[in-house]
């Protein structure tokens, strides 16, 4: 089928944040997940700027029930802000306000945990007929890029829709999707098939998907027939792989160092690289690993 390559700019994500968190309770039975923190900032805010920092400023959250605390994040908080002014705290004040104003967001309620791809359905209204971003925050990736726009460059040299990649270790293939494609030039794959969460034994490489998307909207026709895959929920991969064939697919090796927030030890390396940016908590951490290292010796 011909195509053109309707390189528009993407103004809308999606922001699929309703998971249980079920790995990090007790926990998540009262903090959402996308609000746990990688030091002082949750875990949403990172895929937030992530987005308006690559010119995306309407975002779809889609929660789960009694998750309003994580859209409230983004709203003014006017006795924070009187108080930070009456104190004459402006830098923090301005910081805070910078808040409310990252992007605008639109809530979507998902009922019922039918999966990812489930999730981005909710938000077709949203999306409408525009080309669209999708970005997880579990996955946290320090690029001298937003990951985001490295997807969108490469949309904006091959059309069609673009997913995120990375290598990861062929034991571990079976938490991903996974990526069977060509590569095109450095860092570009043009994608042959997808599969969700296969056995070692059945991937085609061991180049994952991570959880960063540019998608044509002609996806959300396929998603609303994907019958339920992997694990019995209805999965975003399995809606792009129908779309193989009918219009571009690729994927971008995403350059930067990347955490997987949705697991307590990943969450924890986030932190650690966020605390490189401070000295004091540098230092904390070097003296940590040091005390570490002579428990290790006493022990
Ligand atoms: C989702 C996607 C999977 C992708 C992963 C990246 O899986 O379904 O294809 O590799 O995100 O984090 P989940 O982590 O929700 O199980």
């Amino acid at each position: 089928m011909p195509f053109s390559k309707n390189t528009q700019s993407v103004r809308k994500a999606v922001i699929p944040a309703a998971g249980l968190g079920t790995r990090f309770l007790p926990v998540t039975r009262a903090v959402p997940k996308a609000l746990l923190p990688v030091l002082n900032k949750p875990l949403i805010h990172y895929v937030a700027e992530e987005a308006a920092a690559s010119g995306i400023r309407e975002v779809a959250l889609i929660l789960g029930p009694g998750m309003d605390a994580v859209a409230e994040y983004f709203t003014d908080q006017p006795i924070l802000e009187s108080t930070l002014r009456q104190r004459g705290h402006t830098d923090l004040l301005h910081e805070q306000r910078g808040i409310s104003d990252l992007v605008d967001i639109t809530v979507i309620i998902q009922h019922t945990p039918h999966g990812l791809g489930h999730a981005v359905l909710l938000a077709k209204e949203f999306i409408g007929n525009e080309t669209f971003a999708v970005l997880l925050p579990d996955d946290l990736i320090w690029g001298n890029t937003p990951a985001i726009e490295q997807i969108l460059a490469v949309r904006k040299r091959y059309g069609g829709s673009v997913i995120g990649a990375r290598e990861v270790p062929l034991d571990l293939v079976s938490k991903f999707g996974i990526i069977d494609g060509h590569l095109l030039e450095s860092g570009v794959f043009e994608v042959k098939r997808l599969v969700e969460k296969p056995k070692p034994q059945h991937a085609p490489s061991n180049i994952a998907i991570v959880g960063r998307y540019v998608l044509e909207p002609r996806v959300l026709d396929h998603l609303a027939n994907t019958k339920p895959g992997a694990g019995g929920e209805v999965q975003l991969t399995d809606a792009i792989a129908a779309m193989i064939g009918e219009s571009p697919v690729h994927a971008c090796a995403v350059e930067g160092r990347h955490a997987d927030a949705g697991v307590p030890a990943g969450l924890l390396q986030a932190a650690l690289y966020e605390a490189r940016k401070d000295p004091a908590l540098r230092e904390a951490v070097m003296a940590t690993v040091a005390a570490w290292q002579q428990d290790n010796i006493a022990s």
